[in-house]
């Protein structure tokens, strides 16, 4: 016969905290010394990306040539390195228990790969004629990625500072 529990009893038994022993376990597993190679990387396609835009934006108003050619070093790297950076989070995310089971973790990782693309997007579409390129298309690319940076970023943020993903646990657990 099937045992029938109190509503109680079953809202005790749903508790995820209880279900999954290991889901404090959010420290880095990418990490050199304790510090996440992915906090440390992601800090180059954040300001990399921002700085696509200022190039586009300082091209509209110069008209100088060399600010194009900034802005096909800066979105290129900002993509490539964002490939790196997304694949040391990629990991994170697979192979620590507490990290893969937050909701909250795969947000993020829905919102690096839209940005990712973007980054992708920016950067393929200045390879033909990186100067015809810029305006008005390259501009608004520019400007979508470094809004998308800014969402991804904050999120990121979001994860380690209230969430506390990627952090050692404390000496009480
Ligand atoms: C593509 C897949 C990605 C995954 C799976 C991912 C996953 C993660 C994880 C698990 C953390 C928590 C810290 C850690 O464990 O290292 C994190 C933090 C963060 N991520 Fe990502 N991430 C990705 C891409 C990106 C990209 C492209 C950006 C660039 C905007 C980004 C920005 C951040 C930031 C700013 C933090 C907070 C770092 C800190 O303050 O310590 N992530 N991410």
């Amino acid at each position: 016969m099937r045992q029938k529990y109190t509503w109680k009893q079953r809202r005790r038994l749903s508790d995820p905290i209880e279900e999954h022993a290991a889901f404090g376990d959010t420290e880095s597993k990418v990490a050199l010394s304790g510090h996440p190679l992915h906090a440390m990387m992601v800090a180059f396609p954040i300001s990399l990306a921002v700085c696509t835009l200022g190039a586009d934006a300082m091209y509209w108003f110069s008209a100088e040539e060399f600010w194009p050619r900034v802005a096909l070093w800066t979105s290129g790297l900002a993509f490539l390195i964002g490939i790196v950076a997304g694949a040391t989070g990629t990991v994170e995310l697979l192979i620590a228990p507490g990290i893969r089971i937050r909701s909250a973790s795969w947000t993020h990782f829905i919102l690096a790969v839209m940005l990712l693309s973007v980054l992708g997007l920016n950067w393929g579409f200045r390879l033909p004629d990186h100067v015809a390129a810029v305006l008005p298309f390259g501009l608004l690319i520019s400007a979508l990625a470094a809004v998308m940076t800014g969402i991804t970023g904050w999120h990121g943020g979001k994860l380690v500072f209230d969430y506390r993903i990627g952090t050692q646990a404390g000496p009480e657990g």
